[in-house]
């Protein structure tokens, strides 16, 4: 399972390439804004230092939503590296717009997936991932490792090579219920990863291996 930051962060996506396990990188408009990004020259810029940073898949957002715009902007990220990943809504002119990426060799992100119907038309399209909205559905009291789940069998049954990117990830049971489930990757901020390591007997036995390797010395 491949281990995605989700964050538009430049030191939090340092941190975690320091790590040695990070694959890459998600970003949507409301993390670019939270680090003050704005203005067409800022965002390529950020993406740019991003992939200077990463050598993985960096997923760049497409900012608008009609056909003939999102085709725009999406060349012009996909130009900035050959590690970009344009990452386009799950909309009509999305789906139209997967389809001419995936013709062209440009790789996309199908972003705010809430259903297997959605992510079934995105696979169909030629996306290159998609992804589910895990937290949000839990957010709203519905089972997001349940859709993670249904799009598993969907794209199993039909040899779909459209991985599962699962997004809004938030703590680090969603991380290892999406690899017993076989999510292709996981999104999340840093904390979630790093909760991974955490386990009571862990710390107790080190402290205990510390105390005798003195009577050791
Ligand atoms: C990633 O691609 C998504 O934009 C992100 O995981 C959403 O996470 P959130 O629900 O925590 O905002």
């Amino acid at each position: 399972m491949k281990f995605f930051i989700d964050t538009a962060n430049l030191e939090q996506i340092r941190e975690a390439q320091d790590l040695g396990i990070l694959d890459g990188v998600t970003t949507n408009p409301s993390l670019m804004a939270k680090e003050g990004i704005s203005g067409k020259e800022a965002i390529l810029k950020h993406y740019k230092d991003i992939c200077e940073i990463v050598d993985g898949d960096i997923s760049a957002e497409v900012l608008s939503t009609t056909y003939e715009e999102m085709i725009k902007e999406g060349e012009e990220l996909a130009a900035i590296h050959p590690n970009i990943v344009v990452k386009v809504p799950i909309i009509k002119d999305g789906i139209k717009a997967i389809k001419y990426f995936s013709q062209k060799g440009i790789r996309t992100n199908c972003t705010l997936i809430f259903s297997a119907g959605q992510a079934l038309l995105a696979a169909k399209a030629g996306a290159t991932y998609v992804s589910p909205f895990l937290g949000r559905l839990d957010d709203v009291s519905t089972d997001g490792l349940h859709l993670i789940q249904e799009i598993r069998t969907i794209f199993d049954n039909y040899g779909f090579e459209t991985e599962i990117l699962a997004a809004s990830v938030r703590h680090a049971m969603h991380i290892i219920n999406c690899a017993k489930i076989g999510a292709d990757v996981v999104t999340c901020p840093l904390p979630p990863i790093l909760s991974l390591l955490n386990h009571p007997l862990t710390a107790s036995g080190l402290e205990q291996f510390i105390k005798d390797s003195q009577k050791m010395q």
